[in-house]
């Protein structure tokens, strides 16, 4: 179990091993019904149940108003940058606005652009992705006419994170919250959407959800296939074909351990603050040797991309960490480097155990 402790992945990212171990007994029979988690029909009433709670999970943790629906769909946060633009931009004759601030939310308008005018109001691309734009970047190019305003909360590559106070603004904002959903509590309504998919927070892949403002809803527009209309699956309460019923599973088991183990989301937040503060003081203390490539104010507190001064030295990071247990250190193929992923489900322990490795590592 060792290396699901140090397990510091970008994605799919480490669980709970109470949830592990829970997940573990119910392949082989769920909750005393003697049939497999993995078997078990998505008519049944202990579906229904299922999805109810783990609806009513989310609810609770994000505080989320009535006016809300929560949607389990398929196809993980890249099928959401075709989605959207294909429900409310595809014949609306608006403008669809988006913010380009790392190598995920570059993704996003590529797939709208097949459905309806796109505009990129700032691209942090030039400068390669190490700032996000300030309110100054952002005046007077948001337009209140426009279909939505799309931007990414957590980037999940270069290790960039919006704050509370840097969250744009706009009149339809939709969000991608993939990498720091459930990370923190959020302010659900200042959004029209937010949605993520679940392999870094939530659960393991094969679930997104989304969080959609009924008024949103009403606007998807009627000629999108109903697989692929947000409303329809609303209207069938996330159960319109075979839902993805072993993630929404470990799903729910992740948000129960969300609120009886750690105590709900500012808990959660005080945690993960504590646990990028330990491997930032490290970084810090041995600036001559790590450069972590995201700016303050910037930094997440769940991704940090480092890299050191030679390809040589990174492997052999890489490998003496591997040794040592440490799991999923390598940085994404783009940029390379390295990256640390501090998911909920990675202890402070397990960090402070990362961070006196950083500060002792010595290259060959
Ligand atoms: C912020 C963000 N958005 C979208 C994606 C793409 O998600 P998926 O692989 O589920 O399509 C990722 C992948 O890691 C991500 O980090």
């Amino acid at each position: 179990m060792k290396t699901n402790v140090l397990n510091f992945s970008g994605g799919p990212g480490a669980l709970p091993i109470s949830v592990l171990e829970k997940t573990q007994a119910a392949l082989e029979s769920v909750d005393d019904t003697g049939v497999s988690l993995l078997g078990m029909s998505h008519r049944s009433d202990w579906y229904q149940e299922l999805n109810a709670k783990a609806q009513s999970n989310l609810r609770e943790l994000l505080d989320i108003p009535n006016d809300y629906e929560v949607l389990f769909l398929q196809g993980g946060g890249s099928l959401q940058f075709a989605m959207m633009a294909m429900n409310f931009l595809k014949s609306s004759h608006q403008t669809a606005q988006y913010i380009v601030s790392g190598y995920w939310s570059a993704k996003a308008p590529l797939e709208a652009m097949a459905q309806g005018q796109v505009e990129v109001i700032w691209s942090g691309e030039s400068e390669g992705y190490r700032r996000l734009p300030t309110m100054d970047d952002l005046k007077n190019r948001v337009d209140p006419r426009a279909a939505y305003l799309h931007y990414v909360s957590n980037e999940t590559v270069e290790g960039l994170a919006f704050s509370n106070d840097t969250t744009p603004q706009a009149q339809t904002l939709i969000c991608d919250m993939s990498s720091d959903l459930l990370s923190k509590p959020i302010e659900v309504e200042r959004y029209a959407m937010i949605y993520a998919h679940a392999q870094k927070n939530l659960g393991p892949a094969g679930v997104t959800v989304v969080i959609i403002q009924r008024a949103l809803l009403e606007r998807a527009q009627p000629h999108t296939p109903p697989i692929l209309n947000y409303l329809a699956h609303s209207n069938a309460n996330s159960i319109l074909n075979t839902p993805p019923v072993f993630s929404i599973y470990v799903l729910k088991l992740v948000t129960d351990w969300l609120i009886q183990d750690i105590g709900g989301l500012s808990k959660m937040a005080v945690i993960n603050q504590a646990k990028a503060n330990c491997l930032y003081q490290a970084f810090t203390e041995r600036e001559d040797f790590y450069k972590i490539h995201a700016k303050p104010p910037h930094r997440s507190l769940m991704n940090i991309a480092f890299s050191m001064k030679s390809v040589e030295q990174e492997r052999s990071f890489l490998q003496l960490s591997k040794q040592q247990g440490f799991l999923g250190l390598e940085g994404h193929r783009s940029i390379g480097g390295l990256r640390a992923s501090l998911y909920n489900a990675v202890s402070l322990e397990a960090c402070e155990e990362l961070a006196r490795f950083i500060l002792d590592f010595q290259s060959v």
